[in-house]
């Protein structure tokens, strides 16, 4: 009946996942091949209705109207297991499988009997995300906030809200600096709690864990994580109920290209290549049979000529909407904006840290509206967005290890990324495909990665580095004011799960030691007290080595230039440096040698930390590029840095400005009103005299130049001038809202 014969040979049907041969009108043939029928499973249906819950009626009402109305399995199974009655829940189950719902049901059930809950994410983007989605809960009476704040500020003015997003590190701050309404919390979500497993987040999210356990033991929590190798361990930590599931609700095919097959476990698929480039090849016939691709490359520069390539072989498109696109992200009129909108044009486009948040959300929505065909990123993206798509490209398995060299990456990271396949509802299947050079390599891969589970997260709380902020911040936190106080805390961390809490002694005594040498903390007949310092350290979140060098530099020298100020910022362990290239050795090494005298610390030229040291003057060279008012193309092109970069890294330093100022502050340093100063001038990009009209909402460095220029120098000589004058400098929409917001006084034009 089904086996069509097409000139001898047979042929694949591919039926969307759920479909039987009734759909044959609608099939269409995929690979000339000599294998089976393969018709995928169907989204096992669990008969757990929505409506069947003990849920109030209008949360019921809302999720039937948006389309949801049944429980997918594993989320049936966190039901049964007692979600709703105040379990805690570890779910570790693919991306895509709906562990947000789960959440979400845990904290509208909260909400609705006078709780509160607390959803900490990785990463802003994905707390912009989730912030965005639970906003769509004030139609039931449900209020959702967002705490981006400074990380020394307590957001107290969120308590009001039922449902608090917050990264990590924020929650943690919020900790440190006692905000009030954490007390109230009954729920806590942790997304993506695999990342327990990173040295850099890891050690801050099983602190904070620790501590919202410590302050309310009956805290529910609902932990989010993907397929792991020791779920269960993660799971008896959390004193929670496991739920471990590979059920996904698009099927997922992962394979391996070699030559013209595609490899997948147990079957093989020809693949008839349209192109000579495998990569274009595969988008190409992702794209014919109306899915979109995503390809994973290894590093930034790689994703932007990978999506330039990709766009050269699509060619511009007639598309409308793909011109609007393209027209918005050209106005930016950076190299990288440009390079942007040539591949938006064509329905291509790549995706990855170094973009500005804004182009960042126009690739996303362009995509998800299926305006983008195809998107080229790094691995960042397979963290917890929302963004399906019908195939995933891995072009690169491996990563640069600056210790290692070029690595396989783990198991967990290739099935994040795989686990983006497919759209639900949108998509029969999703396909992810990994790509071989030699039958060695195609059998490793498959093995590796295709048939392997993801490995077993490890703590990384036990080192000297990691410790150091978390012990001062438990001490002033008041969580452990005696050696003995201090190592119970310790116990409820998921280290001491993991490990012996002995094995930190050592640690913990030298972590110790360096604190109460460096006046932090005061140390007598075994109980821990923190000084006044240590406590401001603990509240502006600097690591505590970070501290002590912005310490030192402040009293090493009277005099102090902008450059030493953002020199010293960037000694501290606490903002990401920038790497040298091939071409900046052309002139970093001669500007570090001519402006010597400024630095607060010069390593000798043949000490290995005088590479390090470059970094650090780079990084310095940067900002003050920054805050000279240079144009972002120009700084994109010295440094070899994207937009987006240049704003993460001005940001930083910006938070670490404003702790020098503190910490100058505290120690009667000379140097804390020019700090002051630098920290707004970090936070726009501009020199000192434009900061009383950047402080006008709608005033960005560029137009402050330009009004400032014209003779305009404050918001007053703005009002006086009138919309007219100044209309016809920066546009008359901004001028007009400048304008009324300068006369209704929210704008105070000085720092
Ligand atoms: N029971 C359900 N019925 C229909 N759609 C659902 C159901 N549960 C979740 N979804 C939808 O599935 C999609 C993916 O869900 P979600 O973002 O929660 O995935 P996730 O498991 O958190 O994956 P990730 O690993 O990407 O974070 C969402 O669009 C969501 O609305
Ligand atoms: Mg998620």
């Amino acid at each position: 009946m089904f086996l069509i014969n097409l000139s001898g040979k047979k042929v694949v049907l591919m039926i969307p996942a759920g479909g039987s041969l009734e759909y044959r009108s609608t099939c269409r043939i995929i690979h000339q091949v000599s294998c089976n029928i393969y018709i995928p499973s169907a989204p096992t249906k669990t008969h757990m209705k929505i409506s069947d819950l003990p849920l109030p009626k209008d949360v019921i009402e809302y999720y039937n109207k948006t389309g949801i109305t049944e429980l997918y399995p594993p989320q049936a199974e966190a039901v049964t297991k007692g979600l709703l009655d105040g379990n805690n829940i570890l779910a570790a189950i693919p991306t895509a499988s709906g562990k947000t719902l789960l959440a979400e049901l845990a904290m509208l059930a909260a909400a609705r009997s006078g709780g509160k809950a607390l959803y900490i994410v990785p990463l802003r983007a994905l707390a912009s995300e989730k912030y965005e989605r639970f906003t769509e809960f004030k139609d039931i009476g449900i209020k959702t906030g967002i705490s981006t704040g400074d990380f020394d500020s307590k957001d107290e003015y969120l308590g009001d809200n039922d449902i608090i997003v917050a990264t990590s590190e924020k929650a943690d701050s919020l900790l440190r600096n006692e905000t009030q309404w954490i007390h109230d919390l009954t729920t806590i979500v942790i997304d993506e709690i695999h990342l327990l497993d990173s040295k850099d987040r890891g050690p801050t999210l099983e602190v904070t864990i620790a501590k919202l356990r410590r302050i309310n033991p009956d805290i529910h929590i609902i932990a989010l994580s993907a397929t792991v190798g020791n779920a269960h361990e993660i799971a008896d930590w959390l004193d929670a109920e496991c739920i471990l599931s590979e059920w996904r609700p698009v099927d997922l095919r992962e394979g391996v290209l070699l030559d013209d097959t595609i490899h997948f476990t147990g079957y093989e698929v020809d693949f008839s290549r349209n192109h000579h480039d495998t990569i274009i090849a595969l988008v190409l016939d992702t794209l014919q049979s109306g899915g979109q691709c995503l390809i994973f490359d290894s590093s930034r520069r790689n994703a932007v000529s990978t999506a330039v390539r990709v766009s050269k072989a699509l060619k511009p498109s007639k598309d409308s909407h793909l011109a609007g696109l393209a027209d918005t992200v050209r106005e930016a009129d950076t190299d990288a904006a440009q390079k942007l909108a040539d591949c938006i044009e064509c329905g291509a486009a790549f995706h990855h840290a170094g973009l500005t948040s804004e182009h960042r959300k126009i690739v996303e929505k362009g995509f998800r509206d299926n305006i983008i065909k195809v998107i080229a990123c790094t691995p960042t993206l397979a963290f917890g967005l929302n963004l399906p798509a019908r195939r995933v490209i891995i072009k690169s398995y491996r990563r640069y290890d600056p210790n290692y060299g070029m690595e396989p990456i783990p198991v967990l990271e290739y099935k994040q990324m795989a686990g983006r396949a497919g759209r639900p509802h949108l998509d029969p299947y999703g396909e992810c495909i990994l790509i071989a050079k030699s039958y060695p390599e195609l059998e490793s891969l498959l093995d590796h990665y295709v048939a392997s589970d993801p490995e077993s997260i490890e703590s990384k709380l036990g080192t000297v580095g990691a410790l150091r902020s978390h012990i001062l911040s438990v001490i002033t936190g008041r969580f452990g004011e005696s050696y003995g106080e201090l190592m119970d805390f310790l116990q409820l961390t998921f280290f001491a799960r993991q490990q012996e809490t002995r094995y930190l002694h050592g640690i913990v005594e030298s972590v110790l030691d360096f604190l109460f040498e460096n006046k932090m903390i005061t140390r007598s007949d075994g109980s821990l007290m923190p000084t006044s310092l240590g406590r401001l350290v603990s509240r502006l979140y600097l690591d505590p080595l970070g501290a002590s060098i912005i310490i030192s530099g402040l009293e090493s020298r009277d005099d102090a230039s902008d450059l030493t100020l953002l020199h010293l910022v960037c000694r501290t362990p606490d903002i990401r440096k920038l790497y040298l290239r091939r071409k900046d050795y052309d002139w970093i090494p001669n500007f570090a040698s001519e402006m010597q005298d400024e630095f607060t610390a010069v390593p000798d030229e043949f000490d290995s930390g005088y590479e390090w040291f470059l970094g650090e003057v780079k990084t310095a060279a940067l900002l003050l590029d920054w805050i000279s008012e240079r144009p972002d193309k120009d700084i994109e092109m010295k440094f070899g840095t994207g937009g987006g970069d240049i704003r993460g890294i001005a940001d930083t330093a910006q938070w670490i400005m404003y702790a020098t100022a503190q910490l100058s502050r505290h120690i009667r340093s000379l140097h804390a009103k020019r700090a002051r100063e630098l920290t707004e001038c970090l936070k726009y990009g501009v020199k000192s005299e434009l900061l009383p009209l950047t402080s006008v909402r709608g005033i960005g460095r560029v137009r402050a130049r330009r009004l400032y220029d014209a003779g305009y120098t404050t918001p007053e000589s703005l009002v006086t001038a009138g919309e007219r004058r100044i209309g016809a400098i920066i546009g008359p929409k901004i001028a007009q809202n400048a304008i009324r917001e300068i006369e209704t006084g929210r704008t105070y034009g000085q720092v």
